[in-house]
Parts: C-alpha cells; sequence; structure tokens
C-alpha cells in the first residue's frame, strides 16, 4: 500500500529500540533516507528520543520529533492544552513500579475535588480489563480503596508503568455504565515504521514485536490528525464496526495549539448529551488502527506531508 502511494518503507526492529542500541534497530533503515515516518507499536519516550537520534545519525528525520512525541504520548504532555475539553486530571510523577504514598494520593485526589467516582491510569495507559481492580475509583473520599485500586495498578504494570500514575475524574460516556464489568475487547497496533523519503520517496519500517492493546468502555471515535487536519475520522479499534460522527469544532483549535504534526484524539460523547469530550490524545504514528478501515487516504498524506 505504502508503495503503491508513492512511498517506501524499511524496517526497524522494535525489540531491539526498547533494548537498545538503537543504532542496530535502525542498521536496515538505507542511510540519507531523509524525512520519515515511524508507524509501529509504542515506544516510550526515551526510546522514542534514541531511535530518533540513531536515524538522524544515518541522515534520516523523524517528522515527529522526540519532545513532539512525547507531548502527545503522555498526559501530561498534552493535558494542559487540552484541560477543560478532557476529564480533570492529576498525575503523581515516579520512579519505577512503586506505588505513591497514601499522604501523595491524598493530595492528588483532593486536588481532583476529594470526592466522586475516578478513573486511574500512567501517563500512557490504563489497565481497564482489570476495571473493577486496578483502574476504577468509585468514590475518592474512600482513601484506602484509592489506595488499593492503585496500588493493584502499579504492581500489574510493573517495569511498564509509564511516568507514573494520573488520577482522572470519572464521566459518564455514551455507552458506558460504571456498574458493568469491565470493558471487552483487545486490539493492537501494527508493527513497523514509516518514512517519507526526502526527493519524495517514503519508507515505512516495519516492526515485529507484539504489545497487549486495550478495549474501552465508552463508544470512542478516533480522530487522526495531520498538521491540524482531521485526515481520518472513524471508530475506536475496540469497535470498529461502530458508528460515530464526533462534532470536532472545539478539538481543531486545542490540535492546533498542541502543535504536534500527527496525533490521534479519541473522543466520547458525554452520556447526558451535553457534547463531546477527549478522552485521550496519542502519538499517531503508535495509535492502532481500526480493523477494515480504508487508511489509503490517510497514508497518501503523511507521503505527501
Ligand atoms: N475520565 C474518564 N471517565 C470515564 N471513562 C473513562 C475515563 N477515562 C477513561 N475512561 C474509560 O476507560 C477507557 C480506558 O481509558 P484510556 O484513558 O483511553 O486508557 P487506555 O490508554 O488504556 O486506552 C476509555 O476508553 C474509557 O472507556
Ligand atoms: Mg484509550
Amino acid at each position: 500500500m505504502v508503495r503503491e502511494l508513492g512511498g517506501e518503507h524499511h524496517l526497524v526492529d522494535h525489540d531491539v529500540l526498547l533494548a537498545g542500541p538503537a543504532e542496530e534497530a535502525v542498521r536496515r533503515v538505507p542511510r540519507d533516507s531523509g524525512p520519515l515516518w515511524y508507524r509501529g507499536w509504542m515506544l516510550p519516550s526515551a526510546r522514542y528520543a534514541d531511535f530518533a537520534a540513531a536515524l538522524t545519525a544515518r541522515g534520516g528525520n523523524l517528522l515527529t520529533s522526540a519532545p513532539g512525541y512525547a507531548v502527545a504520548h503522555e498526559l501530561p504532555g498534552w493535558y494542559d492544552v487540552f484541560e477543560g475539553a478532557t476529564p480533570a486530571s492529576t498525575w503523581i510523577p515516579s520512579d519505577g513500579p512503586v506505588a505513591p504514598g497514601p499522604e501523595e494520593l491524598a493530595e492528588a485526589a483532593a486536588r481532583l475535588g476529594g470526592h466522586g467516582p475516578a478513573i486511574v491510569k500512567d501517563y500512557v495507559k490504563s489497565r481497564k480489563h482489570e476495571w473493577h481492580e486496578a483502574c476504577y475509583v468509585p468514590e475518592l473520599a474512600d482513601l484506602a480503596a484509592v489506595g488499593r485500586v492503585v496500588e493493584r495498578f502499579v504492581e500489574l504494570q510493573g517495569e511498564f508503568l509509564a511516568g507514573g500514575v494520573v488520577l482522572r475524574r470519572y464521566e459518564e460516556f455514551e455507552g458506558t455504565d460504571a456498574s458493568a464489568e469491565g470493558p471487552a475487547g483487545a486490539s493492537g497496533a501494527a508493527g513497523g515504521t514509516v518514512g517519507a523519503g526526502a526527493n519524495g520517496g517514503t519508507g515505512v519500517v516495519r516492526a515485529d514485536s507484539g504489545a497487549p492493546d486495550a478495549g474501552g468502555r465508552a463508544v470512542e471515535a478516533r480522530v487522526w490528525w495531520l498538521d491540524g487536519r482531521p485526515v481520518l475520522v472513524g471508530p475506536h479499534p475496540d469497535a470498529p464496526r461502530q458508528a460515530v460522527e464526533p462534532d470536532l469544532t472545539d478539538v481543531r483549535a486545542l490540535v492546533r495549539r498542541l502543535g504536534c504534526r500527527f496525533v490521534t484524539t479519541d473522543l466520547a460523547s458525554r452520556a447526558d448529551g451535553s457534547g463531546w469530550r477527549v478522552v485521550e490524545v496519542g502519538d499517531g504514528q503508535v495509535s492502532d488502527l481500526p480493523r477494515g478501515i480504508d487508511a489509503s487516504g490517510l497514508l497518501a498524506s503523511l507521503i505527501a506531508a
């Protein structure tokens, strides 16, 4: 598909990108390949930075910079721009897989108003498949229960805990039911890298390691933005056949303000009908595509970017 659209693709080794050295992971990318997009599994921001540097050393240029990746990939990176359009959130940075103590949790809960339901995740992912155990907090005022959910979340994330613990106020979205079992469905992104070549050529680098992804409770739309334009609007990968028609008026201005070239926004409609909310922002390179969606327009836009 990439080639048919006038691009090129090159493979990178995802396992080596994670473990290092990044130079080794990109050795099959030709020298002086010019502008490149990545397409593949999520990378921790620090690993993406190594990856970008290794490509630069070979004369390649990831069109999403390492700082730009971190901004879209991690909640604290995009939250300030989207504040008010996304559930109120606060976070506790951590140095590895250690749960925050009761005082830190109490302060975080207080920053969210101190009562009402909430969601636990890290800077990047939740454990939505372990909804009651490690994701959903019925009542922030019950600090012992908050502590249990957060501890279990940190334990399950283990060494994959990204950045720290995030607490978000729970909002009722269409399609959600707080009393129901956790969300169903699982999916994963494809592995690889895309690159736009210097002389109009574009490359995709394919990696082939898997990472479990997740399912969602709310009915969500995933919007793919390139240079502030919505180039693809579709269902969330967890419900690929769901029809969605989000109102993008407000989100468009926020995405432009964020200033990242290629991002996704997951949008959910509030259950009370008061409009669309941003559930999360992501880097477009690592966001999962719904099965069966026609991504040729998106690919063509990326190649032309
Ligand atoms: N603040 C919230 N209020 C209500 N539901 C939420 C909230 N945050 C997340 N969810 C639900 O949990 C799911 C997972 O959360 P999300 O932030 O998208 O994490 P992940 O990165 O694991 O997909 C969402 O798809 C949504 O259904
Ligand atoms: Mg999500």
